[in-house]
């Protein structure tokens, strides 16, 4: 255990590095490849394929502004190294639905009026996929919990909870 750890941090880019390296990964179902510079992060790396839903806020790995699903689990975009998403499968807000509409999460935070300025609902969408793929209907509180790495300084969170249990009654109706 100790060696992985050791081995992990080994293989993480130095940020002071000015090498730029050539990944290959896929973006919201197409792969891509691009050169990056050892200290671009994900946001930033996104911002190159004219994706801008995930948001640097805070930059410190406390807002969950800059979520982006990185093979399935949500990473701080702000605080992951684009080099690190060598040969992962990224999954961004835009890219929720592979039809291109809006996905149920998606309708129901508009249905519910889940933000004022929107800034974090990215974010919060993204979380609620997730939360909804381990729990298909969430306790008001297990919502909470799972939710509570999202700050929305707008204090939309009733509406964002509401959001949630009616993303989730519409998945189950639909079997999903
Ligand atoms: S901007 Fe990344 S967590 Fe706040
Ligand atoms: S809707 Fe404005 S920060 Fe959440």
């Amino acid at each position: 255990m100790l060696f992985a750890l050791l081995k992990a941090k080994l293989e993480r880019p130095d940020p002071m590095d000015p090498t730029i390296r050539k990944i290959d990964f896929t973006l919201n179902g197409q792969k891509v490849s691009t050169d990056v510079e050892s200290h671009l992060n994900l946001v930033d790396l996104l911002r190159r394929f004219h994706l801008g839903g995930a948001r640097e806020s805070c930059g410190q790995g406390l807002c969950g502004c800059c979520t982006v699903l990185v093979d399935g689990v949500a990473l701080s975009g702000c605080l992951t190294l684009a080099q690190l998403v060598d040969g992962k499968n990224l999954t961004t807000v835009e890219g929720l639905d592979a039809s291109g509409d809006l996905s149920l999460v998606q309708q129901a935070f508009i249905d519910e009026g889940a933000f004022q300025c929107g800034f974090c609902t990215p974010g919060f969408i993204l979380m609620t996929h997730q939360l909804l793929e381990v729990n298909a209907d969430p306790e008001e509180q297990e919502i909470r919990d799972y939710l509570s790495g999202n700050l929305c300084r707008c204090a939309a969170y009733p509406e964002i909870i509401r959001a949630v249990k009616t993303a989730a009654d519409r998945m189950r109706a639909r079997g999903l």
